[in-house]
């Protein structure tokens, strides 16, 4: 059953065209790899899944219904929620309030905020507690070190409970010790049922936390299926090492 799914959809910039006629679809509670090389249209995916950027054509599907348009509001009525390759914090406010502040949105939150602020603050321990943030709550996410603010940013994630995680690179430049930390996360969004996408270029990861794998070139589809069945291909191969 997908839950989620894009019909010949396109995304052009002038003449370069991110987003070639793709149409491909996410299982519920799986976890999609997603890999191609560098420009091959898989931050676009992102962004156009979370409306950041307008479609040029085709449409997404959501829970069997047709979108030609995504706005960013709708995400959390559709239960969509991502990280960016570059993180995105709020900056000059507290790791705590960071969390804190995507539990006061609007949409199914809203249950979250209505429910008291002393749940919501209740909430913001449990997760930094779990991620192992805790003690830094104080601190402004200016402050944090590179990996600490990946982790923050996918701490955010798991606060919001949505039903669609889209991980842009969350590994990135990480060390061994948070690459553990993040991979145990990804595996208890697993366990809970989200359906995950997870943009990597590491294959090693791709290979272990994968259910599917979907490789794109050039803003289509290149290959599909089985980790190891994808990742041995010839034309998977030479994609990567063709960069
Ligand atoms: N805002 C933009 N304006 C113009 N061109 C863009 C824009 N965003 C992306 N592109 C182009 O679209 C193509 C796909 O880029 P995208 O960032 O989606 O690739 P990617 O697969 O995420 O690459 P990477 O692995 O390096 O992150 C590239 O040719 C890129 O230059
Ligand atoms: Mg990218």
């Amino acid at each position: 059953m997908y839950i989620l799914e894009t019909k010949n959809l396109k995304k052009s910039f002038g003449g370069v065209h991110a987003l070639n006629d793709l149409s491909i679809s996410f299982a519920k509670g799986k976890l999609t790899g997603i890999i191609g090389p560098n420009g091959s249209g898989k931050t676009t995916l992102v962004n156009v899944l979370t409306g950041m950027q307008a479609i040029t054509g085709g449409a997404v599907v959501v829970g069997g219904k047709s979108l030609h348009a995504i706005r960013p509001e709708e995400l959390p009525r559709l239960g969509i929620t991502r990280t960016f390759q570059d993180v995105r914090l709020f900056e000059q406010m507290t790791v705590g309030d960071n969390i804190m502040v995507v539990l006061t949105a609007r949409g199914p939150y809203a249950a979250l905020t209505e429910r008291s602020e002393r749940k919501r603050e209740e909430r913001v321990k449990e997760v930094l507690e779990k991620v192992g943030l805790w003690e830094k709550r104080h601190q402004l996410a200016y402050n944090l070190s590179y990996g600490q603010r990946k982790l923050l940013e996918i701490t955010r994630v798991l606060a919001m409970d949505a039903d669609i995680i889209l991980l842009d690179e969350p590994f990135a430049g990480l060390f061994k010790e948070m690459v553990k930390v993040i991979v145990h996360i990804i595996g208890e969004l697993k366990a809970a049922g989200k359906t995950v996408l997870l943009i990597e270029h590491n294959m090693d990861l791709i290979r272990e936390l994968s259910d599917h794998v979907i490789v794109m070139d050039a803003g289509g589809l290149l290959a599909e299926g089985k980790p190891d069945a994808v990742l041995a291909r010839h034309d998977v191969i030479e994609a990567y090492l063709g960069e």
